[in-house]
């Protein structure tokens, strides 16, 4: 497959994907010509394909805010700073106040212990809230909004965090570890969405003691449809190889498995 192409060049160009990693749009594009002969089917199919990868999870105005929210937090360390950081995101928001934050880790290192190293995978802004509360992450990202907003909170404030812009189904994406604990939320129907079979391997290729995945329990629009019992049934049939549930939770919106290694005998 050329690397080089001129719907490729446009697609890399597009403001719409700027602020994706490259490499899923080169992904997105291997996969569409390999699909469609007409490069008119290949441009449609690529678009809608990346539309629904990047999704709308934080818009540049939301990261433009939070640049500034970040500055006031590193003078302040408030709370109602961090809550006001992490509603710029769309999954971190439906987790707050910060005080359910703070529960469902103290729920999740009752089980794991307080991790001195955290991989955080699809992390969206999720390690300033592990940073802001002295805990070590790595994230990885295609959205290079999060990424960069990440990468500001460790590099210009200090905090314990640092993210790589890298598509997690591309080799060489999952950092190599080891790591005490690895959080995947909201990430496994998502890969799955993008590449079937993808989510086991993911979860397999993980170099760390814990793995914590979530999936969502409600619609975008907040509707109950059954997710819960649906990946409830997926997740006791996709048990990563060497791995057992110590844990399993659910929040109000969300499911959380936590997955420990197996004693050897
Ligand atoms: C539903 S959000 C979850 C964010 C974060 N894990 C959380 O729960 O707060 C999904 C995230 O996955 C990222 N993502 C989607 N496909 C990805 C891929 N192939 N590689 C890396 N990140 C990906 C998106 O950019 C987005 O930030």
């Amino acid at each position: 497959m050329p690397d080089s192409n001129p719907l490729l060049d446009k697609l890399l160009q597009s403001k719409n994907y700027r602020d994706i990693c490259p490499d899923t749009v080169r992904r997105v594009w291997a996969e569409c010509v390999r699909r469609y002969k007409k490069p008119k089917d290949v441009e449609k199919a690529a678009r809608e394909a990346l539309h629904g990868i990047s999704g709308a999870f934080m818009t540049p105005g939301e990261a433009r805010q939070l640049a500034y929210d970040m500055q006031d937090w590193c003078i302040k360390h408030t709370d109602v700073g961090l809550e006001k950081m992490l509603s710029l995101h769309a999954s971190t928001r439906e987790r707050l106040p910060v005080s359910d934050m703070d529960a469902l880790y103290a729920r999740i290192f009752e089980v794991t212990g307080r991790p001195r190293s955290v991989l955080d995978l699809a992390c969206g802004i999720q390690p300033l809230y592990l940073g802001a509360r002295g805990i070590k992450a790595t994230g990885v990202d295609i959205s290079g909004l999060a990424v960069d907003a990440v990468n500001r909170f460790g590099e210009v404030y200090g905090m314990p965090v640092s993210a790589a812009c890298a598509d997690i189904l591309c080799p060489g994406a999952i950092p190599a570890g080891p790591f005490d604990v690895a959080l995947l939320f909201k990430l496994l129907p998502l890969l799955e969405r993008q590449k079937a079979g993808a989510a086991l391997d993911v979860m397999n290729a993980v170099n760390a003691n814990w793995l914590v995945v979530s999936f969502p329990t409600r619609t975008m629009g907040g509707r109950n449809v059954g997710m819960a019992a649906q990946y409830s049934d997926w997740m006791a049939a996709h048990i990563p190889a060497g791995r057992s549930v110590a844990a399993s939770f659910e929040t109000g919106n969300e499911l959380f498995f936590i997955l420990g290694k197996e004693a050897r005998p």
